[in-house]
């Protein structure tokens, strides 16, 4: 698998592995919005092809979409993670922690990024590991009731200071 950045023929494929990893979904021109405003920051892992080469027909396990606060309440620039998910096929091969690393490294490095934030379910086990235990972030607030049906998030947040 390898990660590079997301090319607007592939978020069809995108928006499906949302829509199959996550009930938070988004109208595809979200996602063009995304890839057309902060190119530099959401990125796809597809599946290597024959050899190890790019391939012909990328299938799509994992994307990271993010964005930078357009205006931020605090007034301090800053990126958010819109949406994260891995297909159960390829989970627990460090492929989230990968995307992150590389979203969060390009909100720093091209857009000068004093943190990153993202909402997650509080029942999200999975996700809280890998946000707070390995990538550092901590929990800001609870946002009650964030979703749809009622269940509240956590708003996280992490300091990019030292990769600007
Ligand atoms: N249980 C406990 N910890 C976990 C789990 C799990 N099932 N999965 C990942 N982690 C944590 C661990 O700390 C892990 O490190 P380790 O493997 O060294 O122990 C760390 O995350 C890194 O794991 P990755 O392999 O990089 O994570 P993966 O590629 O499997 O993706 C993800 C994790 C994105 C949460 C995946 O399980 C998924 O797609 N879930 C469904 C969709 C989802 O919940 N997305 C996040 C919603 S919040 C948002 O979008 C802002």
């Amino acid at each position: 698998v390898s990660s590079y950045p997301s090319h607007i023929s592939l978020l069809p494929a995108i928006q499906q592995c949302n829509l199959t990893n996550l009930p938070e979904n988004y109208f595809l021109k979200y996602y063009l919005y995304h890839a057309l405003t902060w190119p530099q920051l959401s990125f796809v892992a597809v599946v290597r092809g024959p050899g190890g080469k790019p391939p012909a027909y990328p299938k799509v396990v994992g994307y990271v979409l993010a964005k930078m606060e357009e205006d931020p309440p605090d007034g301090v620039q800053h990126g958010h993670i819109t949406s994260l998910s891995v297909m159960r096929t390829h989970r627990r091969l460090g492929i989230a922690e990968k995307l992150m690393r590389m979203s969060q490294r390009a909100m720093a490095e091209v857009f000068n990024g004093n943190y990153v934030s993202l909402h997650v379910r509080m029942s999200n086990s999975a996700a809280l590991h890998l946000y707070r235990d390995t990538l550092g972030f901590q929990v800001d607030k609870i946002e009650s009731k964030y979703y749809a049906d009622g269940e509240d998030a956590y708003a996280m947040m992490m300091d990019l200071r030292s990769m600007q």
